[in-house]
C-alpha cells in the first residue's frame, strides 16, 4: 500500500517536472523566435565627403560637368542572421527630380557586424539648376534631398535557413551651402 502510494507520487511528481520542463522550453522557444529570430531593421547611415574640396559656384555653372562627391555608406546588421545583397543603385531625389545616382557594390553583410563601404553621388548639376524649386532653396541656403535604395539580397540564419530578404533604405540629405555641410538621416526596413 505505502509502497504503491510512494510510486504514484514519484509518477505525479515526474509528470509535474516534465510539464514543468516543457513549458519552459515553450518559454525558451518564444522567447527566441521574438528575439534571435525576429528580423530587425538595419540601421544605414551616410557619410557624403568632399562637399568642401569643390567650388559650388563654379559647378554649378559649368552645369555639363558631374560632381562626383566620395561616400561612405555603414551598415550595421543587428540580425543574428548574415546578409548578402546584390549589386544596385541608390537614386538621389530633389523635389521629384533625380539629381544624382550611387553605386551600391554587392557585400557580405555578417551578422551582428557592422561594415564601411566607401562609393560616391554622381551629381547631376544641370538638373539641379533647372528645377523650379533650386533658386529659392539656395536663397534660404539649404538644399533638400532625398536618396532611396533596395538592395535585393539572401538573409542566412545559423548557415541552415536562407530566405530571400530585400533591404529598403531612404534618407533625407540636407546640404548646407554656407557652411558646405551635409547632414543626413536614413530610415530602413527589411522585408523577408
Ligand atoms: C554624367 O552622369 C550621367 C549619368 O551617370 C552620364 O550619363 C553622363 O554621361 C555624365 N556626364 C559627364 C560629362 O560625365
Ligand atoms: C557587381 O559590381 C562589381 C563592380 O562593379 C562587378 O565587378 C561585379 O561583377 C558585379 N556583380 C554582378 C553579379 O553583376
Ligand atoms: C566606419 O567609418 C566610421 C566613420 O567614417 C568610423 O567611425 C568607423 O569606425 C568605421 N567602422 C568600421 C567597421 O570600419
Ligand atoms: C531642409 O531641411 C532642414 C532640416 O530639416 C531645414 O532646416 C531647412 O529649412 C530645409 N530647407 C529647405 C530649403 O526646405
Ligand atoms: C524625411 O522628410 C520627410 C518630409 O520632410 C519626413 O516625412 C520623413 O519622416 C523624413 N524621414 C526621416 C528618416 O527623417
Amino acid at each position: 500500500m505505502a509502497a504503491g502510494k510512494t510510486s504514484r507520487g514519484c509518477l505525479k511528481s515526474c509528470c509535474c517536472v516534465t510539464a514543468i520542463l516543457l513549458v519552459i522550453i515553450a518559454v525558451v522557444l518564444l522567447a527566441l523566435s521574438f528575439t534571435i529570430f525576429r528580423p530587425k531593421d538595419p540601421k544605414i547611415t551616410l557619410h557624403v565627403e568632399g562637399l568642401q574640396n569643390i567650388d559650388l559656384s563654379l559647378s554649378m555653372t559649368n552645369v555639363k560637368v558631374n560632381v562626383t562627391l566620395a561616400t561612405v555608406i555603414t551598415i550595421e546588421n543587428q540580425n543574428y542572421g548574415s546578409f548578402k545583397f546584390r549589386n544596385s543603385t541608390a537614386h538621389v531625389h530633389y523635389h521629384g527630380d533625380v539629381v544624382g545616382e550611387t553605386p551600391v557594390e554587392e557585400r557580405y553583410v555578417p551578422a551582428r557586424d557592422k561594415l564601411n563601404m566607401t562609393t560616391y553621388v554622381i551629381f547631376l548639376p544641370g538638373k539641379l539648376l533647372k528645377n523650379r524649386h533650386f533658386l529659392a532653396d539656395v536663397g534660404v541656403g539649404s538644399l533638400n534631398l532625398t536618396s532611396t535604395a533596395t538592395l535585393p539580397g539572401r538573409m542566412n540564419l545559423l548557415k541552415i535557413f536562407e530566405k530571400h530578404a530585400t533591404v529598403y533604405n531612404r534618407c533625407n540629405i540636407s546640404i548646407f551651402i554656407l557652411t558646405q555641410s551635409v547632414e543626413s538621416i536614413c530610415h530602413t526596413k527589411l522585408k523577408l
